[in-house]
């Protein structure tokens, strides 16, 4: 119980308080409902998607606009590829964002969509090492 207040206290402070990137801990760190074993989706693997069609899909709703062409972040948005949170979470986060991202309803994107956009995150180029970086190697 008194768990629970401060845990909605530290929610709202952090709603108040920090900026994008201190809330994605926060949204990172709160950890999947405890229990019996999540059916396969909800354990976090995705439906069949289409990178093709996801990446229409990632720029036609704006996706692109805070999280940049490559879902590799920038000034308005976090890193989304090529490793996003479980799929369940990305369903739940693009439906319900709790800090500056605006919602996307079933209207907007269906479920399939969001497993189409889930695809193309993943297939997102992964960044070159520090060290494969000439002026950032040691
Ligand atoms: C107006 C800017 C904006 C747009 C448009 C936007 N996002 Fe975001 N997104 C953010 C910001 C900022 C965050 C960091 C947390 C927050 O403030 O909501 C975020 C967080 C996320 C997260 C949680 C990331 C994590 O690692 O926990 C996911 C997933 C995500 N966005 C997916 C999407 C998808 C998919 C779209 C398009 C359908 C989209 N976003 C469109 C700004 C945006």
């Amino acid at each position: 119980m008194v768990n629970r207040l401060i845990r909605s206290l530290a929610v709202a402070a952090s709603v108040l308080l920090l900026g994008p990137s201190e809330r994605l801990a926060n949204v990172r760190a709160q950890a999947p409902p405890q229990g019996k074993a999540a059916p396969p989706e909800q354990a976090g693997a995705a439906p069949a998607g289409r990178v093709e069609t996801g990446a229409t899909l990632y720029k036609k709703v704006g996706c692109f606009m805070c999280h940049s062409n490559e879902a590799q972040g920038g000034a308005n948005g976090p890193r989304l590829g090529p490793d996003p949170i479980l799929f369940a979470r990305f369903v739940q986060y693009v439906r319900n964002p709790s800090g500056d991202m605006p919602p996307y309803t079933g209207k907007v994107l269906s479920d399939q969509d969001l497993a189409d956009i889930y695809a193309f995150l993943k297939a997102r180029p992964r960044p070159p090492a520090v060290g494969a970086i000439p002026s950032l190697a040691p």
